[in-house]
């Protein structure tokens, strides 16, 4: 496995499963199997409600998820688990633009990470500039686009895949990670779970990440609206019963 230290000395790996939109029953086989695979990063949120499947008591890195509602308070909380020894590391999640500002003039504790949607046609350029003053980490979800037929599909992604004996997404995935970006590509499939961790035995040349990287259309697959953050403050899912 490969590492990122984060700027507290923390190491995370930089391939992880995520679960978004899995059964609590896929969830916990996916999560199992990852895990005798070799896999030690899992991302996985109250909303998706699996995170019980997923593992009770992994407060290892610990994120806020939307800034939604009184994030702040949100976040402050967060602080408190990390001093507390809680969490290792702590991180928001879709903080971009004017909240990740704000924030920068409120955070006691700068946040280790932040996941965001990023991916070869969204690179997420401007707020790495910001990232990297803090040397706060980037987790990637929507890694391979959600499944977008047309990112996998580039066939760029084919002719590097054909080199170096991999498939379009793992070619993807190691972009990512050359790129300084933790992946958590979501799976419910073994073989692809098996697959997307087995991508730290090639690196792709600076010529050929120059060339994904001219794929950068700036296209988000996600459009959050501030209706829907007031839908998340206010949202109560349910989670499994035993
Ligand atoms: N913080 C947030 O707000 C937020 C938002 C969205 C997502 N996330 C996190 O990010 C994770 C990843 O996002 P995602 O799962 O929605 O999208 P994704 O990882 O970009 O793509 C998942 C899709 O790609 C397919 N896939 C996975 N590995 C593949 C492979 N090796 N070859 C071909 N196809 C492959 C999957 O199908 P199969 O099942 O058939 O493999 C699935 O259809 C989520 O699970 C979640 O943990 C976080």
């Amino acid at each position: 496995m490969e590492y990122v230290t984060l700027n507290n000395g923390v190491n995370c790996p930089v391939v992880g499963i995520g679960t978004y939109m899995l059964t609590p029953a896929d969830a916990e086989n996916s999560v199992r199997e990852a895990l005798k695979m070799g896999y030690s990063l899992v991302d996985t949120a109250n909303a998706y409600v699996n995170e019980r499947a997923c593992g009770r008591g992994i407060v290892d890195l610990l994120y806020i998820h939307q800034p939604a509602g009184n994030w702040l308070a949100g976040y402050r909380q967060l602080e408190k688990a990390y001093k507390e020894g809680k969490a290792k590391a702590i991180g928001i999640s879709n903080f971009e633009g004017k909240y990740i500002e704000e924030l920068q003039t409120k955070w006691e504790i700068v946040p280790q990470f932040i996941q965001v949607e990023a991916h070869p046609y969204f690179t997420q350029k401007e707020l790495r500039q910001v990232l990297d003053k803090y040397d706060i980490k980037l987790m990637s979800w929507y890694p391979l686009g959600h499944g977008d037929k047309s990112l996998i599909n580039e066939p760029l992604f084919a002719e590097l895949g054909r080199k170096y004996g991999k498939s379009s997404a793992q070619v993807i995935l190691r972009w990512h990670t050359q790129m300084g970006l933790v992946v958590i590509p979501g799976s419910k499939n073994v073989d692809h779970i098996k697959d997307n961790l087995d991508i730290l035995d090639f690196t792709l040349t600076k010529e050929e990440m120059a060339e994904i990287a001219k794929l950068d259309k700036n296209q988000r697959f996600y459009h959050r609206t501030d209706e829907q953050l007031v839908q998340f403050a206010g949202w109560r899912p349910s989670f499994e019963q035993k």
